[in-house]
């Protein structure tokens, strides 16, 4: 089997990539990573020094002739498309037509949650995209996470007492930590056909900026994180991920996006992450315990005791929540990640 990870050097690829391996290190399915330019490989390659150099190709989405050699022999599609693009929606188009051509088997989409957000450039352009991507007769699965949690730095807060803060910070808001979006993804990525015509909202934990304040609060031992306003115009050069501060696009996306946060937030429910993993989604105080290195309550056992078997149970039993093929893997998943801490992306 092989799957393709579009922007495969980018920030969520990378933490899809990392679950991939873990989940199933004992026989990793063939991987091709695409990347945008060479500076992707070598990124990639000094994160991930086994992965063999056959893995990577590089291609762009908007040029039409670099797309079939990217998708020969694939079977299975993980795309995720920049951020504040214009091109978005063609760039998901050109890819899921060069998947229908190369007679890809399952395609999965990383959306965002609520889609359906029309005033908000970077939510509707990815509408379009589920759009073509249901009516393309491909088999499919859509992932709709919510803000990352990773969009704040936790280590340079805590070095600095500082949360910076580009919206009202009472506001009710939907996060996802990216190693539950890695866990569910590979989930998915290996075992496709549960999830065909899913379409999965994604949310871990619902808070305002002041209450993860107040959590890094509690995480520091008392020292009191204050927040500090960052002007709008401002809030793109400091952007967790690179936004082209010439395009007028990604400046009117950004500022839509800001003032949306600011007003209503876009808050969601978690049940499709406890279902979809099998245990409770990770919240601020789990990712603060696991990222600061505190004292984790989770019992870690040795590595070499986990076995992924090949009908879906795994050495240790799993546990059920009643879904047929899930809560083996997602066992596996969220024990190797918690065997393997260390990890930083
Ligand atoms: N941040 C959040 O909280 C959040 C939440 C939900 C959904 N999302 C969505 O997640 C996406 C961003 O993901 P991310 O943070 O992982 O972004 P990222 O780190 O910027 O990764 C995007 C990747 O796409 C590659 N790329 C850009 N243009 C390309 C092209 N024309 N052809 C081929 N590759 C190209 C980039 O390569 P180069 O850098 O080499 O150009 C980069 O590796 C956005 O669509 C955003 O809406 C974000």
């Amino acid at each position: 089997m092989t799957i393709l990870i579009t922007g495969a050097s980018g920030r969520t690829s990378r933490y899809v990539l990392k679950a991939i391996l873990i989940v199933a290190e004992a026989s990793p399915p063939d991987l091709r990573l695409m990347v945008h330019s060479q500076h992707g490989i070598d990124k990639l390659k000094a994160e991930f020094p086994d992965l063999p150099e056959s893995s990577f190709v590089i291609a762009d989405y908007m040029e039409a002739s670099t797309l079939p050699p990217v998708m020969k022999n694939v079977d299975i599609v993980f795309h995720n498309g920049p951020a504040f693009s214009s091109l978005e929606a063609a760039m998901g188009i050109a890819l899921i037509d060069a998947a229908r051509d190369a007679g890809v088997k399952h395609f999965v989409f990383c959306s965002v949650l609520f889609p359906l957000l029309t005033k908000l450039l970077n939510h509707k352009i990815k509408l379009e995209v589920e759009e073509y991507l249901v009516e393309s007769g491909l088999n499919y699965t859509i992932l709709q996470p919510s803000s990352y949690m990773q969009n704040i730095n936790v280590k340079e807060v805590v070095k600095t007492g500082i949360l910076p803060c580009a919206y009202n910070p009472t506001t009710l808001q939907g996060f996802l930590d990216l190693q539950d979006l890695g866990g569910i993804a590979a989930l998915v990525l290996l075992d496709p056909t549960p999830h065909n015509r899913a379409r999965y909202e994604l949310v871990g934990e619902n808070c305002s900026l002041e209450e993860v304040a107040g959590s890094i609060t509690r995480a520091k031992g008392g020292q009191i994180v204050k927040i500090q306003v960052v002007p709008r115009d401002e809030v793109i050069q400091s952007a967790a991920v690179p936004v082209n501060p010439t395009s007028y696009y990604a400046r009117e996306a950004m500022e839509r996006m800001l003032y949306y946060y600011d007003r209503r937030g876009i808050p969601g429910n978690n049940n499709t992450v406890r279902w979809l993993l099998g245990r409770e989604p990770n919240t601020w105080e789990t990712l603060l315990q696991r990222d600061l290195r505190l004292p984790v309550t989770m019992t870690v056992t040795e590595e070499k005791e986990i076995v992924l078997n090949a009908d879906g149970t795994n050495s240790r039993g799993g546990h059920g929540n009643g879904y047929s093929s899930t809560p083996a893997l997602s066992c596996v998943i969220c024990e190797a990640f918690a065997m393997k801490s260390s990890f930083s992306l």
